[in-house]
């Protein structure tokens, strides 16, 4: 099943994908942390976009293209994939159009205070991604990383000022490919505001009609 998961920051795009990869045993891609990994790891790439993430604006598209192009070339994308954050704009749609046929594209839905809620209250172990809510998924041990006890960190465009940027960014540059996808009869809307599992359930429930 090739998917797209499309929705505002701090939806849950992630959250889901990394339950409903298990579950149609597809690998999850995520464009962000694919940046955030060439980050940690100090590559070219990684420096080349370091502020542009920590400021809540999109990577060009020309660089973001080919490394989505590049990460199909891996064999576990053969048998499908869910795409997080990926296509943000109508460039990166026509680009993903020549190189994938969608099955679906999942449109999360949430309310902005919601949205702002989530963002503010996440943190994410550094190592491992794994990611929390102070509120909604606290770790067990506060601050810390369930399993590698490590201290648990904020995103960089997690802060205020950037929150606002990408609300803007995604209102200008990513909400036009809602009506893309419903001219193509791609688009499945779905409510994120639920739990977490209710939300899957629903999606599950939802692709096998
Ligand atoms: P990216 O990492 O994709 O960030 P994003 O799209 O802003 O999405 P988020 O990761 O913030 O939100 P999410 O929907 O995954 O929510 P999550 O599951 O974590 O991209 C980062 C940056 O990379 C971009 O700003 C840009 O610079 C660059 N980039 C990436 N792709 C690009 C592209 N295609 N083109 C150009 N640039 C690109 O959940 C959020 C919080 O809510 C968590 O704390 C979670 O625990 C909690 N939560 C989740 N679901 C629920 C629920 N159902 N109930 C209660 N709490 C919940
Ligand atoms: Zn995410």
């Amino acid at each position: 099943m090739n998917l797209v998961f499309l929705g505002p920051p701090g939806a849950g795009k992630g959250t889901i994908a990394s339950e409903a990869k298990n579950h149609f045993d597809i690998p999850h891609i995520s464009t962000g942390d694919l940046f955030r990994s060439h980050i940690k790891g100090g590559t070219e790439l990684g420096k080349q976009v370091q502020a542009i993430l920590a400021s809540g604006d999109l990577v060009p598209d020309s660089v973001t293209i080919a490394m989505v192009e590049d990460r199909f070339k891996q064999d576990d994308a053969k048998k499908g994939f869910i795409l997080d954050g990926f296509p943000r704009t109508i460039a990166q749609a026509d680009a993903l159009s020549k190189m994938k046929n969608l099955d679906f594209v999942v449109n999360f839905v949430l309310n902005r205070d919601q949205i702002v809620a989530r963002l503010s209250g996440r943190r994410m172990c550094k190592s491992t991604g794994r990611t929390y809510h102070i509120l909604y998924n606290p770790p067990k041990v506060e601050g810390l990383d369930d399993e590698t006890g490590e201290p648990l960190i904020q995103r960089d465009d997690d802060k205020p000022e950037a929150i606002l940027n990408r609300l803007a960014v995604y209102e200008a540059q990513t909400a036009p490919l809602i009506e893309y996808y419903r001219e193509r009869k791609l688009l499945l809307d779905i409510d994120a505001a639920p739990s977490p599992l209710e939300v899957l359930a629903t999606l599950i429930e939802a692709l096998k009609k």
